[in-house]
């Protein structure tokens, strides 16, 4: 079957900058494989520091415990995450990839927008405004898409920068729901390979609608020749240099 989108190749994304996830190194290694862009996912400090890290607490990736929500950056940065003394920040990835020297793609996700209100979304319009990042423009250094699972967020980033992309993510589409009837507001469609095993009409209704659809996280042969072959526009991994080279790049 040909790919049901446009002949343009995927773009390749490191997945949470890939390993070990959210350090500096792992961000720098995957713009020197030649990915096309970054993965991020963010969360505010109790000091209203936006950092770089997936859980909701400290425990798998650092040698420190419990919430990220209730540390302070300072403390943050007496621990090691993967490695690397101190936590990886939002503005320093940030200014990582300005100085790459290559345009680059960045996609944000948001964590849990909804337990601290609008303020996550709000202090990361902030730091993108500082950058002249906060909009579409296919010229900027590092073109900026924010992500999430939760329709919320994705509203709120929509009423605080109107013109910046977002990506819809789902994990699972529940049983008994078509997927024409997925709750989706968003330029791309973000699809779990899983979502997409089981539903493998979802890229070609995002497509239908005028979307994109960027799948996560590829990483094994199968699943990557899946995405291919559905005509999947980015592909997010933590193997970036293994999918860049399936693809010949
Ligand atoms: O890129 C989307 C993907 O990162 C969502 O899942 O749990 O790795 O943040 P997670
Ligand atoms: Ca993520």
């Amino acid at each position: 079957m040909p790919p049901a989108s446009s002949s343009e190749a995927p773009l390749v994304f490191a997945h949470r900058g890939s390993l070990p996830e959210h350090t500096l190194d792992a961000y720098r290694d995957a713009i020197d494989a030649g990915a096309d862009g970054l993965e991020c996912d963010v969360r505010l400090t109790r000091d209203g520091h936006l950092i770089c890290i997936h859980d909701r607490r400290l425990d798998r990736t650092s040698n420190g415990h419990g919430p990220v929500s209730t540390s302070l950056l300072e403390d943050l940065n007496g621990l090691e995450f993967g490695g690397a003394r101190g936590i990886l920040t939002l503005e320093t990835l940030l200014r990582t990839v300005l100085d790459a020297g290559r345009p680059l793609r960045l996609l944000i996700e948001t964590k849990h927008p909804t337990r601290h209100g609008a303020k996550v979304e709000r202090a990361l319009v902030a730091m993108l405004d500082r950058y002249g990042l906060a909009t579409a423009d296919p010229d900027a250094p590092v073109q900026v898409t924010v992500m999430s699972f939760a329709a919320l967020a994705l509203r709120r980033i929509r009423a605080l920068a109107p013109t910046l992309p977002t990506v819809y993510l789902v994990e699972y589409v529940p049983p008994g729901v078509r997927t024409a009837r997925l709750p989706f507001g968003a330029e791309i469609l973000g699809p779990g390979v899983g979502a997409l095993r089981a539903h493998p009409d979802l890229i070609r209704y995002a497509h239908a609608r005028g979307r994109k659809a960027y799948v996560w996280t590829v990483n094994t042969d199968a699943d990557l020749d899946l995405v291919r072959r559905l005509g999947a526009d980015g592909i997010i991994t933590d193997r970036p240099k293994f999918v860049l080279g399936a693809l010949g790049r």
